[in-house]
């Protein structure tokens, strides 16, 4: 199936690409971008006041396969993530059974290849089980199928500096990734939300910037040491991001992920009570917030990722304290980008197509996302940058409807996502 994508605004921010221009796609691959082309028997979409720019990469996803299949499945995740405009995301280890060795992240990799709806890249554990005692193996891992370049235990953050250490040293043979989930468990136990003024006055236990901070600064100290790549995964205070800005200003392989919602909502949201907005780090205060778009703006925030989080309708019906942390962001992240970073002129909407494919894509390594130039493979996002929507969760493609974003209106939709050349996400103007 051949498709000529008409009229829109391409952008590639890798390639230098800003132009009105008609995207033919043939076999798999960008044939042509020109002007005024042609081709027989092509399927024509009509992409006139429409962005055409590379497929979006999400670094943080959690898709529950294998484990918890009634929250998400790797196949419904896929779904998601194409109606996001996503083309590849990374999928976070923290299953049942834990993706921690080379028959789970193969399992992983190929249910994503039978999903077929965008690339599924598996992400290793850190720790066997995430116990933060024994070393995954991490050689099988990068060596298998599945080619896992990035290694965390997210949900829980690496307590003990030397098993840190070790891993570090370890990885850096290979080139992989130690990505971090910076949560001190000591100054975290029993929060539910960010401590300050508010955690007091609604009577539930904080955590403090402090336990993000500590750990961020420990791996940075690591990351100088052993030379190993680090990552540093939904950064949420405005030290973090300050000490990621002074580690890359000393050369040090040091990159960053920030979520939408930490860009958008702050802790007041949790004077609501409402369980979708707990979350892991929590939601920060104003400043907090300034910081992370300030960090996204200058450059030392590499990546915006979703951290999509699906929980049980059951499990967020809890009251706050009660309910597990997590919130889905594949179907918003675009929006939330256009609503909060490109419409009141924090971010271009170069930068900001940057941020969401390019950027990650090169952490990844991964050479078939974040371009959009001839004889590449048609990986694509095409989306309205102004048409403007009510986020209904019950319209979503994940199985999960934890969004704090509910009702919101918002500006920016995706209409149409190409993965590997096929028209996997057609959504419809309303
Ligand atoms: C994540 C989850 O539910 O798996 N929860 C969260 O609040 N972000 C784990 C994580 O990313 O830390
Ligand atoms: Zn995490």
């Amino acid at each position: 199936m051949s498709y000529l994508v008409t009229g829109g605004r391409v952008i590639s921010p890798r390639d230098g690409i800003d132009e009105r221009s008609d995207v033919l796609i043939d076999g798999g691959h960008i044939e042509t971008i020109g002007q005024g082309l042609s081709a027989k028997g092509a399927e024509r979409v009509d992409a006139t006041g429409l962005i055409v720019c590379p497929g979006f990469v999400d670094l943080h996803a959690h898709l529950r396969e294998p484990g918890r299949e009634d929250e998400e499945t790797i196949a419904s995740g896929s779904d998601a993530g194409a109606a996001g405009g996503f083309t590849a995301l990374c999928a976070m280890p923290n299953t049942q059974p834990v993706a921690d060795s080379a028959s789970i992240v193969e399992k992983v990799w190929a249910l994503g290849r039978e999903a077929g709806t965008l690339q599924v890249v598996p992400a290793g554990a850190l720790s066997v089980g995430l116990e933060g005692e024994r070393m995954a193996a991490y050689g099988a891992m990068a060596t298998s199928a599945a080619r896992v370049k990035l290694f965390t235990d997210d949900g829980h953050g690496v307590q003990d500096a030397g098993f840190a250490r070790r891993a570090m040293e370890y990885l850096v043979a290979f080139d992989g990734i130690y990505a971090e989930h910076c949560e001190d468990a000591g100054l975290a136990a029993g929060g539910h939300m960010h401590e300050g003024e508010r955690s007091s006055s609604l009577g539930l236990r904080g955590v403090p910037a402090a336990a993000e901070e500590i750990m961020a600064a420990r791996d940075i100290d690591l990351c100088r040491l052993t030379g190993c790549r680090l990552h540093l995964l939904h950064i949420s205070t405005a030290r973090t991001v300050e000490l990621v800005r002074r580690a890359k200003d000393e050369g040090l392989p040091v990159t960053a992920e920030a979520t939408p919602h930490h860009f958008a909502l702050t802790d007041e949201l949790v004077e609501s009570y409402d369980p979708n907005a707990k979350v892991n780090p929590p939601l920060r205060t104003d400043e907090d917030c300034a910081a992370i778009r300030a960090g996204l703006a200058d450059g030392t925030i590499d990546a915006i990722a979703t951290d999509h989080a699906p929980h049980a309708p059951e499990e967020k019906e809890l009251d706050f304290a009660s309910a597990p942390p997590g919130m889905i962001g594949l179907e918003t992240a675009l929006a939330i980008t256009m609503t909060e970073l490109v419409q009141p002129g924090v971010l271009s909407l170069d930068a900001a197509i940057d941020l969401l494919s390019a950027r990650p894509a090169a952490i990844l390594g991964l050479d078939e996302q974040g371009s959009i130039a001839q004889g590449r493979a048609a990986n694509v996002a095409i989306f309205s940058p102004d048409e403007r929507w009510t986020v209904d969760p019950n319209a979503f493609r994940s199985k999960s409807r934890n969004t704090p974003f509910a009702g919101r209106e918002v500006v920016g939709r995706v209409r149409y996502t190409f993965f590997e050349g096929r028209l996997v996400y057609s959504g419809v103007a309303e």
